[in-house]
């Protein structure tokens, strides 16, 4: 290996620049994991710096989990290393059941605990069928000619407007109008990644995002849960640090399927490391107008400048009007430029209805309804499951939304097979092993809380909860 330092300079910087070279040379694979590094005597002379300098520089490899010491042996590149890198994974092709389940979810049922969406009650719909109509009937040009363009501009100028209020300043030129925000998704992460590229995801992680990932070509690697309920931040920083993933995707607030949002400071320090390691964040804020205390959560936006920030109106508005948006001063252009070649525009009537509802059709007012709603729903289910379910199980305590994540004690449950026998009997759940690339949630599933708490979901409860108790009983629990 060839280590030189060009041009040597600020002697307490020196360190830094020798720690650079030999991260490089580990992050290029030409030393391999459990390699022994030069010690500390020959770094000295290589580099003409003192042997505090060069240790200096050893040490600091072992700060940031490239090194480790060996006593008397000298410093090793790090052991975990490797397997930090395996698991950044190409997500495998969906077997034939799991292709099954996820086309189920969302399939017509009877009791509908499934999606991560309300009945149509939760939505101002009367309302925005009159807005349409007024769209329609005030721009017919608007259905008769091509969409072009990042979108209608009245509709921007609201966004913008209610952006400040979560320490976002955005500039509309940098926003573009999308077709729900599952292609604002698509597009910042074809815009910013190549195939082959790892991307850090929170885990368990949206089923739709993780199938979105796999279509792209792009490797995954699934960062867990830490004790307070948001992703492990330490683990996260660290895959950063080691420039193990060049993207992070978070659902910073009101996750999907846990609830949870990332307090600010510790959003604050995950912006700065990706900030300082140039990792792109790509954030879907959907969830975040629906949280149910009194302050809505910050994006990372207003941490970093430089995230990308995703949103919508599906979970809070419409979910069949298919309006999201995605804005990036960086990526703006490249943005627009894949917009236009994916789906061209968005369709302009939906966008006026929308726009018409934030200047003054009460969409604060629908809000704080939509909210205190869903946060009641979620209290009746989450208290019913935990009074039903078997001991062990564990329930989610979401912060926002509209479902609830149980995990039961992991010999209880076969959640694939649960997952068909309820669909048999007209209950639909998201199965849990939908949320990872492998098994860890095979004993997991997703409920939905936003079709309202009445007779047919307590009972539906009661009965996933009896089968899950039998099951345990027949493998001697309880
Ligand atoms: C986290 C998350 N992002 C995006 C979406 C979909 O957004 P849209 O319907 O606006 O495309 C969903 C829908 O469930 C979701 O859960």
């Amino acid at each position: 290996m060839m280590l030189g330092v060009a041009g040597q300079g600020l002697n307490d910087a020196r360190y830094r620049l020798i720690a650079d070279k030999i991260k490089a040379a580990i992050d290029a694979g030409g030393l391999r994991p459990g390699a022994r590094l030069p010690s500390v005597r020959k770094l000295a002379a290589q580099f003409s710096v003192s042997l505090t300098t060069a240790l200096k520089a050893l040490r600091t490899l072992e700060n940031e989990h490239y090194a480790e010491a060996r006593p008397k042996s000298g410093f090793f590149v790090a052991s975990v290393l490797s397997k930090f890198r395996e698991h950044a994974k190409i997500i495998a092709p969906l077997d034939e059941q799991t292709e099954l389940h996820l086309s189920l979810v969302g399939a017509d049922c009877r009791v509908r605990l499934d999606l991560a969406n309300g009945a149509s009650s939760l939505y101002p719909l009367d309302k925005l069928a009159l807005l349409l109509r007024k769209a329609g009937q005030s721009k017919p040009s608007a259905l008769g000619s091509a969409v072009k363009g990042s979108g209608y501009e009245p509709l921007k100028t609201e966004i913008v407007r209610r952006a400040v209020s979560y320490g976002c300043h955005l500039e509309p030129a940098h926003l573009l109008i999308t077709n729900g925000c599952i292609e604002a998704l698509s597009l910042a992460l074809r815009a910013t990644l190549l195939p082959g590229d790892a991307v850090a995801v929170e885990s368990p992680c949206y089923f739709v995002l993780l199938q979105m990932l796999r279509s792209l070509g792009l490797r995954v690697i699934e960062v867990p849960t830490g004790a307070s309920g948001h992703v492990d931040v330490d683990k996260l920083v660290l895959l950063f640090s080691r420039k193990a993933v060049k993207a992070y995707v978070t659902l910073a607030n009101v996750n999907n399927p846990l609830g949870k949002s990332i307090p600010s400071a510790a959003k604050a320090t995950i912006a700065q490391r990706a900030d300082e390691q140039g990792i792109v964040i790509i954030e879907d804020d959907i969830f975040g107008d629906t949280a149910f205390g009194g302050q809505r959560p910050f994006p990372m936006l207003a941490f970093s400048p430089n995230t990308i920030l995703c949103g919508g109106f599906s979970k809070t508005l419409a979910p069949g009007l298919r309006i999201g948006w995605v804005y990036s001063r960086q990526y703006s252009r490249q943005l627009m430029m894949l917009k236009y070649t994916s789906s061209m525009g968005t369709s302009v009537p939906p966008q006026m209805a929308i726009a018409e509802m934030l200047s003054n059709g009460g969409y604060d007012a629908h809000l704080r309804r939509l909210r205190a709603t869903l946060a009641s729903q979620i209290r009746l289910m989450r208290e019913t499951v935990l009074r039903c379910f078997p001991s062990g199980t564990r329930v989610s305590d979401p912060e926002g939304g509209y479902v609830l994540w149980v995990e039961m004690p992991k010999e209880a449950l076969n959640v694939r097979a649960l997952f068909i026998k309820a669909r048999e009997w007209g209950i639909g759940i998201a199965p849990g092993h939908i949320f990872a690339t492998d098994e860890r949630y095979d004993h997991c599933f997703r409920l939905n809380a936003g079709y309202g708490w009445n007779e047919l979901e307590r009972e539906a409860i009661e009965i996933l909860a009896k089968w899950c108790t039998d099951s345990l009983i027949g493998k001697g629990g309880e």
